[in-house]
C-alpha cells in the first residue's frame, strides 16, 4: 500500500483520459499540460494522463506531462509530486505504450483493464471466463515486469458477477496488482449494492489488506457520486472522479462533489484528502474554458447558482448567520466573497493583487496581458467582478495556440439591412488578411467572412451565449462547436469502447459586444481544428504505433 493511509482517500483523477473521451471535449497537448499542472496544484494524487496506444498526439500529451508535470511539488499538501498513470488494455502492446509514456515522471503507474462482466465477455472479448482470468493476470505481470505501481481494472465490475470477480482479483493480486480498481462502467448500480460489493470484494479477495481499493463510477442514473460515497464508506481509499463530472455519455464521478463531501461531512467520513479545495474553481473554469463543455448553473460546488441565494427567507437568515442556508463557505472552493470594488480607477497592483487572491499564479507577460484586458473592461463597465475577471482569464489565457489572431471586426445589421461583416486577422505568416461577407445575421456574416480568409470549411454544431454578471453593462461568453466540414466523416474510434465519434473543436470568448465574443470563440475553435490537423498530419509521418 503505497501512500495511503487508513485516514485520507486518495484523489485519482481521470479528467485527462475519461474525461476527454467524452464526445467533443478534445483537448490540445498545451491544453492538457496546463490542466495538468492545475491537477497537480489541486494537490490530485494520481493523474491518468491519458490512452497512450490511442493515438500518437494521446501518447505525446501523456509523455510531455509525465515529464514537464510529473516532477511538480509546488503548493501540494503532501511534498510529493503526483503519480502519472496511463491506460492500457490487458496487451502487451498497449501496456508496453502505455510503459513508455509514464516512464518519465518521478512516480508512474500503468492502469491496465479488462471487462469482467458476462455480457462483455460473450460479445465484445468473446472469450470464457478462464481465459479471462489468465489474459489479466498475464497483463499485471507483464506491467510489473516493467513498473512497480500497477492498477488492475475489472471493467464493467457493476455488472459482473460478484464471486467471478472474486477469482479475477485473487489472481490478479496474486500477479503483483498494487491498486484495485472497481467500475460501475455504465452507471447501472445504487449506493446500497455497490458499497456491498466493495465491502464483499475486501472481505472475500485473498491479501485484499495489501492493496489499495479504488472504485471508479458513471453517472448514467445521476449516482456517481452517491455510489463513490458509498464505496468510501465500505473501504475504498482511492476515488477516480473527473473535474466538473465531464467523462463518457453522462460523465464520470465529479471530483469537487467528492472532495466537498468528506471535507463538510467529516464527522461522517472521519476522513480526508491531500486536496487543496481553494484550487476548485479555477480547475472547474479551465477544464470547461478547455473543453468547451459549459457547467451547468445548478451544479453542486461549482455551478454559478452554487451559492447564490435568492428567495428572501434565505437572505434573511445568511444575513443573520451564513450557516442558517451554507454548509460550505463559497471561498472554501475558491470563490472569494470578498466585495473589494475593482474600477476603472483600480491600479495595476490591485488588479494584481485580486488576480492572486483568486488563485492565479501568472507569470510578468500574462499578468500585464490580464491587467491591460481587465484596465480596457474597467472602462466600458463600472465594476469589475471576480466573475469578470475569470471571463477575461479564460478568454485572454485559456487560448490555443493562434495560428490566425482576430484584430478588428465591424458588422452593419438591422431589421431593414442585409448583415454585413467585415474582418480582419493577422495570418500564421504575420500578414493582415481582410475580407467582407453576408450572413442571415451577424454572427453569421462574421463567420463567413473569417471562412473566406482562412479557407478551412467547417459546420458549426453548438453556439451558446451567457452573461457573465447582471445588468446592461455585462460581458457575454460565447462557447461554440465546429466539426471540419470538407465532405468526409471525419470519424475517431474511441479504443476502450469501440465507438466511433466525429471530432469536435470548442471554442471560448468574452466581451462586453456579445458579436465580438462570437468571433473570438470561432477563432479560437478554428485554431484549435488547424492545430490538431497539423498534429496528426506531424505524427503519423513521425510516430507509427506496432502490433
Ligand atoms: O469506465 C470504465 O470501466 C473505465 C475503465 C477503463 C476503468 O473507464
Ligand atoms: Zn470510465
Amino acid at each position: 500500500m503505497s501512500d495511503s493511509t487508513q485516514d485520507t482517500v486518495l484523489i485519482f483523477d481521470t479528467t485527462l483520459r475519461d474525461g476527454e473521451q467524452s464526445p467533443g471535449a478534445t483537448l490540445n497537448v498545451e491544453e492538457k499540460l496546463e490542466i495538468a499542472r492545475q491537477l497537480s496544484r489541486l494537490g490530485v494524487d494520481i493523474c491518468e494522463a491519458g490512452f497512450p496506444i490511442a493515438s500518437p498526439g494521446d501518447f505525446e500529451a501523456v509523455r510531455r506531462i509525465a515529464e514537464e508535470v510529473g516532477p511538480l511539488t509546488d503548493g501540494r499538501k503532501t511534498g510529493q509530486p503526483m503519480v502519472i498513470a496511463g491506460l492500457a488494455r490487458a496487451s502487451e502492446v498497449d501496456i508496453q505504450r502505455a510503459y513508455d509514456a509514464v516512464k518519465a515522471a518521478p512516480r508512474h503507474r500503468i492502469h491496465t483493464f479488462l471487462a469482467t462482466s458476462d455480457i462483455h465477455l460473450q460479445y465484445k472479448l468473446k472469450i470464457d471466463r478462464e481465459e479471462c482470468i489468465e489474459q489479466a493476470a498475464t497483463a499485471v505481470r507483464f506491467a510489473r515486469s516493467l513498473c512497480d505501481d500497477v492498477e488492475f481494472s475489472p471493467e464493467d465490475a457493476g455488472r459482473s458477477d460478484p464471486q467471478f470477480l472474486v477469482q479475477v482479483l485473487t489472481e490478479v493480486i496474486k500477479a503483483g496488482a498494487t491498486t484495485i480498481n472497481v467500475p460501475d462502467t455504465v452507471g447501472y448500480t445504487t449506493p446500497d449494492e455497490f458499497g456491498w460489493l466493495v465491502g464483499y470484494l475486501r472481505e472475500n479477495v485473498p491479501d485484499a489488506d495489501k492493496v489499495v481499493w479504488s472504485v471508479h463510477c458513471h453517472n448514467d442514473l445521476g449516482l456517481a457520486t452517491a455510489n463513490t460515497l458509498a464505496a468510501v464508506k465500505n473501504g475504498a481509499r482511492q476515488v477516480e472522479v473527473t473535474i466538473n463530472g465531464i467523462g463518457e455519455r453522462a460523465g464520470n464521478t465529479s471530483l469537487e462533489e467528492v472532495v466537498m463531501a468528506v471535507q463538510t461531512r467529516k464527522n461522517f467520513f472521519d476522513l480526508a484528502t491531500n486536496i487543496d479545495s481553494t484550487q476548485i474553481m479555477r480547475a472547474s473554469q479551465m477544464v470547461s474554458a478547455y473543453t468547451g463543455m459549459a457547467v451547468q448553473p445548478n451544479k453542486a460546488i461549482v455551478g454559478a447558482n452554487a451559492f447564490a441565494h435568492e428567495a428572501g427567507i434565505h437572505q434573511h437568515g445568511m444575513l443573520q448567520h451564513h450557516q442558517t442556508y451554507e454548509i460550505m463557505r463559497p471561498e472554501s472552493v475558491g470563490l472569494n466573497a470578498s466585495r473589494l470594488v475593482l474600477g476603472k480607477h483600480s491600479g495595476k497592483h490591485a488588479f494584481d493583487a485580486r488576480l492572486r487572491e483568486l488563485g492565479y499564479d501568472l507569470d510578468k507577460d500574462e499578468l500585464r496581458q490580464a491587467v491591460n484586458r481587465l484596465k480596457r473592461l474597467a472602462d466600458k463597465k463600472k465594476v469589475i467582478t471576480d466573475a469578470d475577471i475569470r471571463a477575461v482569464i479564460a478568454d485572454e489565457l485559456y487560448q490555443p495556440h493562434e495560428t490566425w489572431k482576430l484584430n478588428h471586426i465591424q458588422v452593419s445589421c438591422g431589421d431593414h439591412s442585409i448583415p454585413t461583416a467585415t474582418v480582419s486577422l493577422t495570418g500564421p505568416d504575420g500578414l493582415e488578411y481582410r475580407d467582407a461577407a453576408l450572413g442571415t445575421g451577424p454572427v453569421d456574416a462574421i463567420y463567413q467572412a473569417i471562412n473566406r480568409i482562412v479557407g478551412v470549411p467547417t459546420k458549426l454544431t453548438e453556439f451558446s451565449l451567457t452573461a457573465v454578471t447582471e445588468g446592461l453593462d455585462a460581458q457575454a461568453e460565447t462557447t461554440i462547436r465546429i466539426e471540419q466540414d470538407n465532405g468526409e466523416v471525419n470519424m475517431v474510434v474511441n479504443p476502450q469502447t469501440g465507438n466511433a465519434f466525429v471530432r469536435s473543436y470548442s471554442g471560448h470568448g468574452a466581451s462586453t459586444d456579445i458579436v465580438v465574443a462570437s468571433a473570438r470563440a470561432y477563432v479560437s475553435a478554428l485554431n484549435k481544428l488547424i492545430a490538431a490537423q497539423e498534429e496528426v498530419g506531424h505524427h503519423s509521418a513521425a510516430v507509427e504505433i506496432s502490433g
